[in-house]
């Protein structure tokens, strides 16, 4: 009897040593894990929750001519990969006035490099700080990618502010926020499917309510 529950001992003892020896390290490695694809940092936080954006890591900086030669390289994918969410936002953004001169690393938005397109019900968005409230069916598309100090450049988020109807929801200013990763996949939208996710969107923007929280493109990429 002795013997048998020393063996039994012994055997759930290796077992455990063994989960700890296989299981422990793996465990390690997927919490290390980017979310995000390469290139980025892991979120803050709650990842259900992002405090802000994901970071990007290495970035190089590049002339606006450099950063708009990288761009046409790879605005096509961005579009394709967009469009998987089936949105027509996604689809369509890139026929639309671009509001920027060039892309533009955006401090605010992970730090990639980014361009600001407006449909047609938005258009007073150029005129920025004279724009004044913007008109129910505006939607504002950012999208972004990143360029590393390699020359290898790679698809960042969509960004979306969509002006919904009045009521829609008031701390918002009645903007829909949507970011759409670069594989189509919907991270968050307000109101819909995993809005905690954009509520930080949310919660920076409202630092403009006075601008109908838009912050516009900064003075030096302004076509006028
Ligand atoms: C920490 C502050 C901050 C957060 C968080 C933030 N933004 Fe912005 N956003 C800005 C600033 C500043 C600008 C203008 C400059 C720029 O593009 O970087 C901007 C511009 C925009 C624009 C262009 C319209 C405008 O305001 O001129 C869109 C669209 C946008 N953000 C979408 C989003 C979405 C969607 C999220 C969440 C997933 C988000 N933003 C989170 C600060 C923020």
């Amino acid at each position: 009897m002795v013997s048998i529950k020393h063996y039994v001992i012994t055997i759930a003892l290796t077992g455990l040593f063994l989960a700890v020896l296989v299981i422990w390290p793996d465990a390690q490695a997927e919490s290390k894990k980017d979310r995000s694809g390469p290139m980025t940092s892991e979120f803050s936080g709650d990842p259900n929750q992002p405090r802000r954006h994901f970071r990007v890591r290495d970035i190089s900086e590049m002339t606006p001519d450099e950063r708009q030669k990288n761009y046409q390289k790879i605005r096509n994918a961005l579009r394709a990969g967009y469009a998987a969410s089936g949105g027509k936002t996604a689809q369509n953004y890139q026929k639309w006035p671009r509001i920027n001169t060039a892309p533009y690393r955006s401090a605010t938005h992970g730090r990639r490099f980014v361009n600001n397109y407006v449909n047609s019900k938005g258009a007073a968005y150029a005129m920025a700080e004279e724009s004044g409230t913007l008109p129910v069916g505006t939607i504002i598309a950012k999208d972004s990618f990143v360029a590393a100090k390699d020359g290898s450049v790679m698809p960042g988020p969509l960004f979306l502010m969509e002006k919904m109807t009045q009521g829609f929801n008031y701390v918002s200013g009645d903007w829909r926020y949507t970011m759409v990763m670069p594989d189509g996949s919907v991270f968050g939208a307000t109101k819909g499917a995993n809005a905690a996710r954009v509520e930080f969107c949310i919660g920076c923007h409202l630092a403009r309510e006075k601008y109908d929280h838009l912050f516009y493109v900064p003075k030096k990429y302004r076509k006028r």
